[in-house]
């Protein structure tokens, strides 16, 4: 979590900070600030809150300078305050900085002895007073730096600026990401290129373990031994229409909206030229080599990775594990040699899902990762890393990528059925027609919007909120609870519907709205049931279904929404729209921070 940015540029540095920031908001809003180098001195501003904050502050209290650091907070250690923000400043030196420094209680115990007392709650300050001890004992500041990182264990994204130094910034990467961006005459550092767009394309990433000296001249990369390395330069292709809002009140909307249109787009990445089949990337999967799928994720990509075992295991009859990141390597799974791994990631920056990827790296067959940032670490680490072509996704509240990771993960799974003829060509071509319906059938559902807009209302006034749905339906479920909590701050649930007897119905009162997910399936009856058994206790019940099922089942029902029918198989896809549409519709009506919600950010690349 938390964003950071350096600049060694031509012109002012604070502006170009604060629009660099911006762009990596998503990454914690806790807390935001700069400092720059101007006539060699380095001063700093800081600001709880949201940045704009902080571009208040530098109205009033103005910060000159053509070098520069930024940092925009997700608290880890210490409350979100002006004293805990970033850059952490210590005699000389300032730090940005990304991740957990994990020793930093005992670098904190020594360092006090020594008389460099910490000032603040933060691991980060360790950092800088740790830089500050080796440059007060004569070091130079990009050797005190060194020295610095050497010394530090956990995960870290690191930017010193120091005083005296106009061109001069250290950068380290170990566990988070870190890019440097290459102007003309300029030098740059970004959590991800997307900070750097506004100054430049011309990316390197830096690998694990990598440490860097930038001066306005270029920079010199040195990997974890200390040696001397080269990076590959890269040209990064931006999407920047789609970091806009398009008219949207929300990204979140914007977002929602785009699904018809970017699961569009990843169908036609996938799908052959006469769209029968489908086309991995190089080189390609051979599921007949596996004997067992597991799969990875943390949150809403969690969920995705629940709803694909329904179609890997019904479909392909490939046996699936699925866990969440944060449990999964803990519990030190026996791994079968025959094993495919998958992990899904939005960001592919989560730092659970990339600790599980590298625990699985020397025992899984083969690592397939399904990421939305094609540079992401987690790509990068994989055997095959498969996009899912969502363009960027700015709401904290995954919507858009959650489709489009459904949608890429369906296509494996009607491969890995046709590899391992479980269906032959003629099904795989009929289920790519149905999947190829879908963007349509979205666009229907999108139309419910207003219907969604008024239920809403009611729902935001509830305190608790229960989402029922059998089979495919019971991941979204959970994935509607999920999204409905992050967003609106109202206590969510979603359960398996035949479960509700086994406790939760206690919960069952004419106040908790019970939000069921049925289309008209096989399951259908039996989920019907469970509904039932919750309106007999007075529970009050919307229905999300289909005509023939609100034909059969509306009696007696608070409200039903009516959706498009839908393949069966695919039938999550499209009911993702409802359980996002509540979702925003209800915050919207609690006028909570929907692209931001409180404590959470986009991208967790802290454990
Ligand atoms: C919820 C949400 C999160 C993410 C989770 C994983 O709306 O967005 O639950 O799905 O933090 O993030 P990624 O997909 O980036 O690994």
């Amino acid at each position: 979590m938390c964003g950071i940015v350096g600049v060694l540029g031509n012109h002012e540095a604070a502006p170009i900070l604060v629009e660099a920031l911006k762009r990596l908001e998503y990454r914690g809003y806790d807390s935001a600030g700069i400092a720059t180098v101007s006539n060699g001195k380095l001063d700093r501003r800081r600001a709880v809150g949201k940045l704009v904050n902080l571009s208040d502050l530098l109205v009033h209290e103005p910060l000159a300078g053509k070098s520069g650091i930024g940092h925009t907070r997700w608290a880890t250690h210490g409350a979100p305050s002006v004293t805990n923000a970033h850059p952490h400043k210590a005699g000389p030196v300032a730090v940005v900085h990304n991740g957990i420094i994990e020793n930093f209680r005992e670098l904190r115990t020594d360092l006090a002895a020594k008389g460099y007392p910490a000032a603040t709650e933060t691991d980060t300050e360790t950092v800088a007073l740790l830089c500050q001890s080796y440059m007060d004992a004569g070091k130079a500041p990009e050797d005190a730096a060194m020295a610095t990182i050497d010394g530090l264990e956990g995960a870290f994204a690191l930017c010193f600026l120091f005083d005296g130094e106009d061109d001069l910034l250290v950068a380290a990467r170990k566990g988070s990401p870190l890019a440097i961006g290459h102007g003309k005459g300029e030098m740059f550092v970004g959590s991800d290129a997307i900070a750097l767009a506004q100054m430049t394309d011309q990316i390197t990433y830096l690998d694990e373990g990598d440490r860097a000296i930038l001066t306005r001249n270029g920079v010199d990369i040195f990997d974890a031994t200390g040696a001397q390395v080269q990076r590959p330069r890269r040209t990064i292709a931006m999407d920047a229409a789609r970091i806009e809002k398009a008219g949207h009140k929300h990204f979140m909307a914007k977002e929602i909206a785009e699904q018809p249109t970017v699961i569009s787009e990843a169908l036609a990445y996938y799908l052959n030229a006469d769209e029968t089949g489908i086309t991995l990337p190089d080189p390609g999967l051979d599921f007949s080599a596996f004997d067992r799928i597991v799969m990875v994720a943390c949150g809403t990509a969690y969920y995705a990775c629940f709803t694909a075992k329904y179609w890997f295991e019904q479909v392909a009859r490939i046996p699936v594990e699925i866990d969440v990141a944060s449990e999964f390597r803990y519990r030190e799974p026996p791994v079968s040699a025959r094993t495919l791994a998958i992990f899904v990631s939005q960001s592919g920056e989560t730092a659970d899902t990339l600790a599980a990827l590298r625990y699985m790296s020397d025992k899984a067959d083969t690592i397939v990762s399904v990421v939305n940032v094609a540079e992401s670490s987690i790509a990068r680490e994989s055997d095959i890393a498969l996009p899912i072509l969502a363009g960027v996704e700015v709401g904290v509240a995954s919507t858009k990528a959650f489709s489009c990771q459904l949608t890429v993960l369906a296509l494996l799974a009607l491969e890995a059925a046709h590899q391992r003829g479980e269906i032959d060509g003629d099904t795989l071509s009929k289920r790519l027609t149905e999947l190829r319906s879908l963007p349509g059938l979205l666009t229907r559902a999108l139309d419910l919007d207003e219907t969604l807009n008024i239920i809403s209302n009611t729902l935001s006034e509830a305190k608790d909120i229960l989402f029922l749905g059998r089979g495919m339906m019971y991941p979204l479920a959970l994935e509607g609870a999920l999204k409905l909590k992050e967003i609106s701050y109202i206590h969510a649930e979603g359960y398996a519907s035949g479960e509700l007897k086994h406790g939760p119905i206690a919960l069952i009162d004419s106040h908790t709205p019970v939000i069921v997910f049925a289309p008209h399936d096989a399951l259908f009856d039996k989920t019907v049931s469970n509904m039932q058994e919750v309106m007999a206790r007075g529970g009050k019940v919307l229905l999300v279904s289909d005509r023939k099922g609100l034909e059969v089942a509306s009696e007696g029902v608070w409200q039903t929404v009516q959706m498009p029918e839908v393949p069966d198989l695919f039938a999550p896809l499209l009911y993702a729209i409802p359980a996002q549409l509540i979702a925003y519709h209800t915050a919207v009506a609690k006028g909570t921070d929907v692209d931001q919600p409180r404590n959470l950010a986009k991208s967790v690349t802290v454990e």
